[in-house]
């Protein structure tokens, strides 16, 4: 029979009833809302109740049913998301953990791997020497005149200044030409290697200059090693690195430890910058001034040796504009290399 106190009663035990396992959510179903349960039972009820306490009985008895539908839709999709969250990895100890982010290499280091890469397949060992130098290796040896402008300190990090005896000085190196003499003086030509490494100048640091850089040196030296030789190689190299139908010339420059000196720029354009030559190395036929300086007979022995930036090379490759992006150590900028 549905009285009003039935209702209640019914209302009362569905906001009581236990709704914490699939078992007692699935009771609750049968016990209220199957077919034949208590709510069909309690509407029948209703038709049997005198006209004038139906429309009362009626309203009482939806929102019964509205409650008992709410309870169990609730409770269903409570304990289904639960179930969800406990099968994560961290819950069971005998999953593999979630792997951990990886880092990538550096841009510059992406750069020198490939120019190592290139050099190893023409033949060229790799050789290096100390960042901190003496004049004699980073300038005397190097065939650089005792006013030369490159001695400034304008260019030059000095580390001690000995009045007594200037070659004493120590200076951070400007360049990784010194490598070349320190490798002939440990050994006798024929030499065939690539010097890479971090050079320093006493620059303002701006978008294009900074403080320290990286260089490849590369040096050969042999009997008959000609301009054509060293042209040769420089063409294959810029080939390999910046693609076939890489556009490139070469200009007469000046270094004091080559002679003659050239200058190779390559033609760079990209989508986002219109086209302009760029110089990425300098090099040349080694002096004989600086044979004679290792003990090397330069009536006997030829080379050459070039000298490249890795930063200019690894900013065009890119399309990096700022140099000091490579220095910042910005997570935001090295996830742009994976
Ligand atoms: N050492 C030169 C520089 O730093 C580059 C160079 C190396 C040029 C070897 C000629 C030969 O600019």
């Amino acid at each position: 029979m549905a009285d009003i106190r039935n209702i209640y009663k019914v209302k009362e035990e569905i906001s009581s009833h236990p709704m914490d396992s699939n078992e007692s959510i699935e009771s609750f179903r049968l016990t209220y809302l199957s077919r034949k349960g208590i709510i069909t039972e309690l509407l029948a009820g209703i038709g049997k109740a005198p006209p004038e306490e139906r429309a009362r009985l009626g309203k009482e008895f939806n929102e019964l049913k509205k409650l008992a539908k709410a309870r169990y839709e609730e409770a269903k999709s409570a304990i289904s998301s639960e179930k969800a969250s406990r099968v994560t990895a961290t819950d069971d100890p005998t999953l593999p953990p979630p792997p951990l982010p990886t880092g990538s290499s550096h841009p510059l280091s992406q750069t020198l791997e490939e120019i190592k890469n290139i050099f190893y397949r023409l033949g060229f060992t790799i050789a290096d020497g100390p960042e901190l130098e003496d004049d004699f290796h980073n300038f005397t040896a190097l065939n650089f005149p005792p006013e030369h402008p490159a001695r400034d300190m304008q260019d030059t990090f000095f580390i001690r200044k000995d009045e007594l005896d200037p070659s004493l000085d120590l200076v951070l190196r400007t360049h990784t030409s010194p490598v070349q003499i320190r490798l002939m003086k440990e050994q006798k030509p024929p030499v065939r290697a690539i010097m890479p490494g971090r050079v320093y100048r006493n620059e303002s640091i701006t978008a294009k200059s900074y403080c320290l850089f990286h260089q490849v040196e590369g040096l050969y030296v042999d009997t008959n090693v000609s301009l054509a030789d060293l042209k040769h190689t420089l063409i294959t190299f810029a080939g390999h690195l910046f693609g076939k139908d890489l556009k490139y010339r070469i200009r007469p420059s000046f270094f004091p430890f080559t002679e003659p000196s050239l200058e190779m720029d390559i033609w760079w354009e990209t989508n986002n910058r219109p086209g302009q030559w760029m110089e990425i190395l300098g090099a040349g036929m080694v002096h004989p001034n600086v044979l004679k300086a290792v003990d090397v007979d330069p009536e006997t022995w030829t080379g050459f040796a070039f000298g490249m930036g890795v930063e200019r090379i690894t900013m065009s490759r890119y399309e990096i504009d700022d140099i000091r992006l490579l220095y910042d150590n910005d997570i935001r900028f090295l996830h742009q290399f994976p």
